[in-house]
């Protein structure tokens, strides 16, 4: 079973791609429900944390669990690319600027839109994603691109044809010069 994880910074549009996929008939699990299906999942006051070495030892057998006979699954949310055993990690990816809007849109305060914001523009999530996966790692600029694009792009790189999408793509230097 080829396990796809698909990860970012929150607003990126990782649920809206799930939601997606998941009308296409594909396998879609979030890696909250996994990891507390695992035990892993703790709460640290408003918090929530994954112990992930419990998360990656008991997921192979969970996931045998939940779906036998799936040939792929994708593995959605923040925190996925923890898996170690994931076949590849798609990150998507937003400028920071465009995220700002998706955010306040949504109705996040301030302090949590720049939060995002800082953690996209410095790569957080990629940059944990390439020390865990390596080559195994592809990105996303979800800018401009419109949801139903997005997908195709994730189904395209979970069968081994988004060799395009491979390696460091997403560059905000430029928005951040900006900021100063
Ligand atoms: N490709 C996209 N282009 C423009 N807006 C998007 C895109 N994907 C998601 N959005 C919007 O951005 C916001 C955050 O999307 P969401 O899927 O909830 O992100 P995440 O799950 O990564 O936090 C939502 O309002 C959504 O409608
Ligand atoms: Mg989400």
């Amino acid at each position: 079973m080829k396990i796809i994880a698909i990860t970012g910074t929150p607003g990126v549009g990782k649920s809206t791609v799930a939601s997606i996929l998941k009308s296409l008939g594909h396998e879609v699990y979030d890696i909250e429900y996994l990891a507390r299906g695992c035990g892993a999942l703790y709460s640290e006051g408003m918090d929530k944390v994954v112990d992930v070495d419990k998360l990656n030892e008991k997921f192979p057998e969970l996931l045998k669990n939940l779906c036998q006979s799936c040939d792929k699954v994708f593995v959605v949310g923040h925190l996925s690319h923890l898996l170690r055993n994931a076949d590849c990690v798609i990150v998507l990816r937003c400028n920071p600027e465009g995220l700002r809007t998706r955010l306040a849109e949504r109705g996040y305060p301030e302090d949590k839109i720049r939060a995002n914001m800082e953690a996209e523009a410095i790569d957080y999530i990629a940059v944990e994603a390439y020390e865990i996966h390596g080559n195994k790692v592809y990105e996303i600029d979800t800018t401009k691109m419109p949801p139903a694009e997005v997908a195709r792009a994730v189904v395209a790189i979970a069968e081994g044809k988004g060799d395009e999408f491979r390696g460091l793509r997403a560059d905000w230097s430029e928005v951040i010069l900006s900021w100063y």
